[in-house]
């Protein structure tokens, strides 16, 4: 185990709460992170054991096929986090702030953070912050809205970044982003997410904070680690980093099962008979003789597939 530490997953069951998330940064155990947009994947990773849950608002890229993060809607993404809260229920749920929901006033951000607690059953919100949002953050806080400050690449700046850039990786950018934690910390949020920032930089972080750290793509020092279900999946889309690990090729299995559906289709193979609903013997033998009353031509029974006997019946 690299560094000695122990690598140990928390039990799958019992409730994941901040609690837990310092235990893990007192302890050194490392805890797993995905994002998630919908109820059955949010299943499926409780049953696995996936400790934190993000509904990033990557949603608006992999789900919603936007080039950027920046046209998601609050309402949109309230309904997708209510339904991943359903479906894994003992999990860490993070809400995402989108993009100028947080940003324009403190009233506001509060007004939409505590909507992500009390409609969505959240029990954190994320904002993308530097020092200029440390009041919003303080306001969050003070408010009782757990908030998790998201660091160095912020997709809701692109622009302003001039794309999806590495940030910190020079001497000066990178104190910036030390000194941004530390005030982050003072102000009151509950945990960091640094995105896109050097293994140097996350170790600094990291070590000199007493709160739990989430890296994506941020090396091993940090406390957790998120990756996006869709890259991790092999599924395309969204703006997957080039040193993203793979652990399935779901775009070649899906395609490869519709690919079949639609042979199956062509060739009659599906739906035969067997795929579909048949009628009682006495039910059918009243339907001959009203149909034959009317003057229609009566199916031939299931010896064809229901939907050919129809068609021959209508002919
Ligand atoms: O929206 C998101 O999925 C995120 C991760 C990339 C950290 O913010």
């Amino acid at each position: 185990m690299p560094d000695g530490l122990s690598l140990m997953l928390m039990p799958s069951r019992t409730k994941t709460t901040l609690a837990t998330l310092q235990a893990c940064k007192r302890d050194r155990r490392k805890f797993a992170v995905l994002t998630c947009y919908d109820f059955t994947v949010a299943r499926l990773m409780s049953e696995a054991g996936v400790d934190v849950i993000l509904v990033g608002d990557t949603y608006g890229e992999v789900c919603l096929g936007h080039t950027s993060t920046l046209p998601v809607k609050l309402d949109h993404l309230l309904v997708v986090t209510e339904a991943v809260r359903r479906g894994a229920p003992s999990a860490f749920v993070i809400g995402d702030m989108p993009y100028l929901t947080y940003q324009v006033s403190e009233t506001e951000a509060i007004r939409n953070a505590g909507r992500f607690m009390a409609e969505a059953g959240c029990d954190a919100v994320k904002i993308e912050v530097d020092r200029r949002l440390v009041r919003t953050v303080e306001a969050l806080s003070t408010a009782s809205i757990p908030v998790i400050a998201h660091l160095g690449l912020k997709p809701q700046s692109i622009h302003a970044h001039g794309g999806y850039r590495a940030q910190g990786k020079d001497a000066v950018s990178a104190l910036r982003l030390v000194e941004d934690a530390a005030l982050m910390e003072q102000a009151g949020a509950v945990a960091l997410l640094l995105e896109a920032v050097p293994n140097e930089v996350a170790q600094t972080i990291a070590e000199r904070t007493t709160l739990p750290v989430i890296g994506c793509v941020a090396g091993p020092h940090c406390d957790g680690t998120v990756v996006v279900l869709h890259d991790m999946l092999g599924f395309g889309g969204g703006h997957p980093p080039r040193s993203v690990k793979r652990y399935a090729n779901l775009h070649d299995v899906l395609v490869g099962a519709f690919s079949e559906y639609v042979e199956d289709i062509a060739q009659q193979a599906f739906p035969t008979v067997e795929n579909g609903l048949t009628m009682s013997p006495q039910e059918l033998e009243m339907l001959r003789d009203l149909l034959a009353s009317r003057g229609v031509r009566a199916p031939q029974g299931d010896t064809q597939t229901p939907a050919r006997a129809a068609r021959e019946t209508l002919a």
